[in-house]
């Protein structure tokens, strides 16, 4: 027990590791969430600060992440026990008990992708055609026992790529599904921005509104950061405990970083030029993609196909991060534990469609509110904008304060390999992530 080094598995390439690390990034975090609270938080302006973000904090903590994991070739838990011991393994805790969270309200939001796969043939083009697709929308979410039965047949297919293992489960599928997330989100873009009128999209998404720039959007673009990047709940330390020795670790984190934050804006050029060239109002919120969207699909000739690739994209892209969820909690049991790979998937993953449960039901209005929030969001709200970034802030201290010459040594191949940013990354986990995480925090956190 506690022993997971040995014989440990590993990604099979390069090329292998960069889809899973960038299948867990890009996820319904891009596709689904990013295009809403870019809408809400004032549009070219938001995405500025939320790069600025990704690419200074954002890709520094991945990196301590890499670093953590490949040094210890341990679970979230185990890495930090091995690494230092203390009261450090608690950082790697809350990470274990975000991934239970996020996943169970993940993996419903999830299943409603594979129900809308089969609705883009059956129904819900007739009523996008008459502007009715929210009345599609409101009769699935209150139908509970339907919501139930996806987010199971979701969480099916993650468990059981998950107990495949990495290379033969989650490396060999995210081969598959990444590059095939690429092409149909290339074919959406291209069928988006060539339709008449798409250029008042493209305005409403990309001329900056400074007015709306507060305290709390920069906290909305803070946590969106770490969610989408997958960052601050130990799911990087897993991803990397299955590198070898030899893989380049400062240009994984950056690709990762560059790949996923490419996704997140193209997905905005799939989705405003497209609404705004059938003169539909945007959606605020959650239902941007399930509401707005369909109405916007039935317009189009050939709408029932690119409405089943749009939600076939989001299928992929909570697919390849749902496992990475997944495998943060296996991972630990399996290590710490001494559990198989085939318990810990199925049991664990059991516990997680449970746990999802509320979340389910929330939606219909079947489930009471917490403190006048949605259970759903409420789940969101306490993972994305709360436990992430505060993981992340201790991932920071631990690289830059406890750490730093191992970790300085594990980044660049004890000196085998070049890393022309090492200063700032010194700098940015010593200082600038903990300080600015800690300031966004206390201006932005606002229920
Ligand atoms: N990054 C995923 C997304 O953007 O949808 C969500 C996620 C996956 C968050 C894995 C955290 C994580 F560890």
């Amino acid at each position: 027990m506690g022993n997971g080094t040995e014989n440990r598995e590993q990604w099979g390439s390069r090329f292998g590791f960069i889809m899973a690390a960038a299948g867990s990034a890009v996820g319904l975090g891009n596709i689904w969430r990013f295009p809403y609270i870019t809408g809400q938080h004032g549009g070219a302006a938001f995405v500025l600060v939320y790069a600025a973000i990704v690419f200074s904090i954002g890709v520094s903590v991945m990196l301590a992440e890499f670093v953590i994991g490949r040094a210890s070739g341990l679970n979230a838990v185990g890495a930090f026990k091995k690494l230092r011991g203390g009261a450090w393994p608690i950082v790697g805790w809350m990470g274990v008990i975000a991934g239970f969270i996020i996943l169970s309200f993940y993996g419903v939001i999830a299943g409603w992708t594979i129900a809308y796969m089969i609705k883009s043939f059956t129904g819900l083009m007739a009523a996008g055609a008459a502007g009715k697709a929210g009345d599609v929308f409101g009769a699935f979410v209150t139908n509970a026992p339907q919501v139930v039965a996806y987010q199971v047949i979701f969480m099916v297919v993650t468990i059981w790529i998950v107990y495949k293992g990495i290379g033969e489960g989650i490396e060999k599928y995210c081969k598959i599904m990444m590059p095939a997330l690429f092409v149909i989100l290339f074919v959406l873009i291209v069928r988006g921005v060539t339709l008449p009128g798409a250029s008042k999209g493209l305005e409403f998404y990309l001329s900056p509104d400074w007015s709306k720039l507060n305290g709390a959007t920069v906290f909305a673009a803070l946590g969106q950061a770490f969610f989408s990047l997958s960052l601050g709940m130990g799911c990087m330390i897993t991803y990397g405990s299955y590198l070898s020795k030899k893989e380049v670790l400062p240009s994984a984190a950056l690709t990762v970083a560059a790949l996923d934050t490419s996704v997140a804006f193209l997905a905005g050029f799939a989705i405003f030029p497209a609404v705004f060239a059938f003169g539909i109002e945007p959606g605020a919120g959650p239902g941007l993609t399930f509401v707005t969207l369909p109405n916007v699909f039935a317009q189009m000739p050939g709408g029932m196909f690119f409405s089943f690739l749009f939600f076939l994209l989001l299928f992929f892209a909570a697919l390849t991060s749902s496992v990475s969820l997944l495998e943060v909690c296996v991972a630990y049991f399996k290590d710490e534990m001494g559990w198989t790979r085939e318990k810990a998937s199925w049991l664990l993953g059991a516990v997680i469609t449970a746990l999802g449960i509320p979340s389910a039901l929330s939606l219909g209005g079947k489930f009471p509110k917490i403190a006048g929030k949605d259970f759903l969001d409420a789940m969101d709200f306490i993972s994305s904008n709360v436990l992430l970034p505060l993981g992340g802030i201790f991932i920071a201290v631990f690289v830059g304060w406890v750490w730093l010459e191992s970790g300085k040594k594990e980044a660049n191949n004890e000196g085998k390999v070049p890393f022309a940013w090492e200063t700032a990354w010194v700098w940015i986990v010593r200082i600038v992530a903990p300080v600015a995480i800690a300031w966004i925090f206390v201006k932005g956190l606002k229920w």
